[in-house]
């Protein structure tokens, strides 16, 4: 079925594991995915941005949508520390997302392994924050040219409607005629320059038990014990 074909669960809120916040008064959870393939690398070098990671050769599977990947390699970031959105490691503000729904369906034509050997590392916004990190967020899809960015230092928070909570908190974010704008709004990201060390993260998460498992046994061999959990919620 696709995500919220049933009119009357456009709007359910249904979040049985990890709830986003509805507002910046709480310390936002953010989620990036990622073949578990790439995990000791990142353990060991960090989540680094689409630009470093290609660079040092470590992205052994692509996941994302090779055009859209390209047009990220052009889109400028107009607020500081700039550059392209390629230059930040992306989270999403929500899991289920639009991009994963198209690796679940098929529909990223280089890419056609599913959505089962992909982890979520969550972390997040204060503690990204709290390492100096340099944050910048988009109030949808990063790539559209008319996204809006907000450079995120302290004093500065963004305007209270700047990411939709709403969609965020909601199972099923389809396009509706009243709001037309969802499906990109739920893609609203938290970009972090350059990269993000390990210790930001706060747990590992895969849609089996079996893979749950795998990951573990590679933090173990790391010396490192970050929860590790299975969440089939996540995941379509
Ligand atoms: N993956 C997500 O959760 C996420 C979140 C927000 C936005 N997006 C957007 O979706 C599209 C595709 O995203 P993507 O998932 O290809 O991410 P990406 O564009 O940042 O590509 C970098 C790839 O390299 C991997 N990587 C980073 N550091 C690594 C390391 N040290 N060792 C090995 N691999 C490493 C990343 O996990 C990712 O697979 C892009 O448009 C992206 O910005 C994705």
């Amino acid at each position: 079925m696709l995500p919220g074909s049933d009119a009357r669960l456009v709007r359910e809120v249904h979040w049985e594991m990890t709830e986003p916040p509805v507002c910046w008064s709480q310390a936002a959870p953010v989620w990036h995915f990622t073949r578990i393939e790439h995990l000791s690398t990142i353990i060991d070098q960090g989540l680094l941005s689409d630009a470093r990671a290609k660079d040092l050769g470590l992205m052994t599977v692509e996941v994302g949508n090779t055009d859209i990947k390209a047009r990220r390699t052009c889109r400028q970031v107009p607020v500081e520390p700039g550059g392209v959105v390629a230059d930040y490691a992306p989270f999403y503000f929500a899991p289920r997302s639009p991009m994963l729904y198209a690796i679940h369906r098929g529909n990223v034509s280089t890419y056609q392994e599913g959505c089962g050997r992909l982890l979520y590392l969550q972390t997040t916004i204060e503690r990204l924050a709290g390492l100096a990190l340099q944050i910048v967020l988009s109030d949808r899809n990063a790539v559209l040219d008319y996204a809006a960015f907000h450079e995120l230092v302290p004093g500065n928070a963004p305007p209270e409607d700047f990411i939709d909570w709403e969609v965020m908190r909601a199972r099923y974010w389809n396009n509706t005629p009243d709001e037309p704008a969802r499906r990109e709004r739920r893609m609203a990201e938290c970009l972090v320059h350059g990269g993000v060390p390990w210790e930001a993260f706060t747990e590992v998460a895969a849609s089996s038990s079996q893979v749950a498992h795998e990951a573990r046994a590679l933090l173990a061999r790391h010396g490192i014990a970050t929860p590790t959990t299975v969440r089939p919620n996540w995941y379509f």
